[in-house]
């Protein structure tokens, strides 16, 4: 059968985001705290991790379903090699319209931004959460410098990968004053910093509401130095909103899954590093797609397998959460898992 699926609450299957290892090289304090992914932490051996043929695989049997972009995460998923490779595969799959990756930039020399745009790769989205030195080595907690994730965005410019868009994850007293001056700096350039509305992800950060900044806010501390106005959606579903500089000067987003829960529109799967696919950024469990692979299943059998498995999809958590202004007590996956 070549139909497409919805979920119980008629929401298509259109985006796979696909970690490649649990991972990272930060430590930043919302999403890996030292306390918590010390040195006595498990992370996942290497034979559990889905090899890229079997990433692929299972992508193709996704893109079958309406899967049209694919996200590569981690952890931080520049530290799996080779993914040049991976993305030469998923490139090579017919009816995959976007590739894309998430990354800190740390590891992102010239020559790897450029192997992975030959390879196939649209674009970049880098992760930064302050503009200032200190701010920013005290919130990745490995004393990394600015600069250097600076360099890492210039390489993948040069390589070809713009415009990139930058996530700023903003916690306030943390490092909400860095908000204007990110915007400043990024201004004029061609890339796109989004602010993020600091979640309840994972068990790990200790989330309260009180550390999140509105996305209304963030508006009007840009407004009151620059003039911009709101921009209409890319796409359907698009996770941002979009205001752009009235002076021509480029556009910044804001993604708002606090104050304002995108779940309806949600069309989003997340593929673990070991195979697990979640059918939600909340969720507390996952449904193995590895040992079906590994036991030999076909590409039908597991089109099925997703098939029951979307068609019952029922998830809203961001949106339940709003109702309540603590984060719902279950247990669930950490953002380093699932990578975001
Ligand atoms: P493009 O529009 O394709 O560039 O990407 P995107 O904005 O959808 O994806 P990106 O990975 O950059 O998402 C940015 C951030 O939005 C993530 O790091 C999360 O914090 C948040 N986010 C993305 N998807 C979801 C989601 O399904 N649910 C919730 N609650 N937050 C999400
Ligand atoms: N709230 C919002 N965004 C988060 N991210 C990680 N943890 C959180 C959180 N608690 C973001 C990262 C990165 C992406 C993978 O998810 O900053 O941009
Ligand atoms: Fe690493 Fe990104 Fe998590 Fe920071 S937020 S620890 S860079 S995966
Ligand atoms: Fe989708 Fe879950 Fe995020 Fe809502 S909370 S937008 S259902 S991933």
């Amino acid at each position: 059968t070549d139909e497409l699926i919805v979920d119980r609450l008629d929401r298509p299957l259109r985006d796979l985001r696909i970690s490649l290892t649990d991972r990272c090289n930060f430590r930043c304090s919302y999403c890996m705290p030292k306390a918590l992914f010390g040195a006595n932490h498990a992370f996942m051996p290497r034979r559990e991790l889905l090899s890229f043929e079997e990433i692929t695989q299972l992508a193709r049997v996704f893109v079958r379903l309406g899967v049209r972009k694919l996200r590569l995460t981690g952890g931080e998923p520049l530290i799996r090699r080779d993914i040049e490779l991976l993305i030469e595969q998923l490139a090579g799959i017919e009816g995959v319209e976007d590739i894309s990756l998430t990354t800190n930039a740390s590891l992102l020399t010239l020559e790897k931004a450029q192997r992975m745009k030959d390879a196939g790769l649209n674009r970049i989205t880098v992760s930064l959460d302050g503009i200032d030195d200190a701010v920013f080595k005290a919130m990745n907690d490995v004393g990394f410098p600015v600069a250097q994730v600076l360099e890492g965005i210039a390489n993948a410019e040069a390589a070809g990968l713009a415009p990139i868009k930058i996530n700023m994850v903003v916690q306030r007293g943390v490092n909400d004053q860095d908000i204007v001056p990110m915007a400043a700096h990024f201004r004029g350039s061609g890339h796109i910093v989004r602010f993020i509305e600091y979640m309840d992800v994972g068990n790990s950060n200790g989330w309260r509401l009180d550390q999140v900044v509105p996305s209304k806010e963030v508006v009007e501390r840009i407004a009151a130095k620059w003039a911009i106005e709101p921009v209409a959606p890319n796409y359907r579903g698009e996770v941002a909103e979009r205001y752009r500089y009235t002076d021509g000067s480029g556009e910044v987003g804001m993604i708002s899954s606090v104050t304002q829960p995108f779940c309806g529109d949600c069309s989003r799967a997340r593929l673990s590093a070991e195979g697990k696919l979640y059918t939600c950024l909340f969720a507390s469990a996952g449904h193995d797609l590895r040992d079906r692979l590994r036991a030999g299943a076909s590409e039908n059998e597991i089109e099925d397998a997703l098939r029951q498995i979307w068609s019952k999809r029922v998830d809203r958590y961001s949106e339940v959460r709003t109702h309540d202004t603590k984060p719902i007590d279950t247990r669930k996956i950490e953002m380093s898992y699932i990578g975001g």
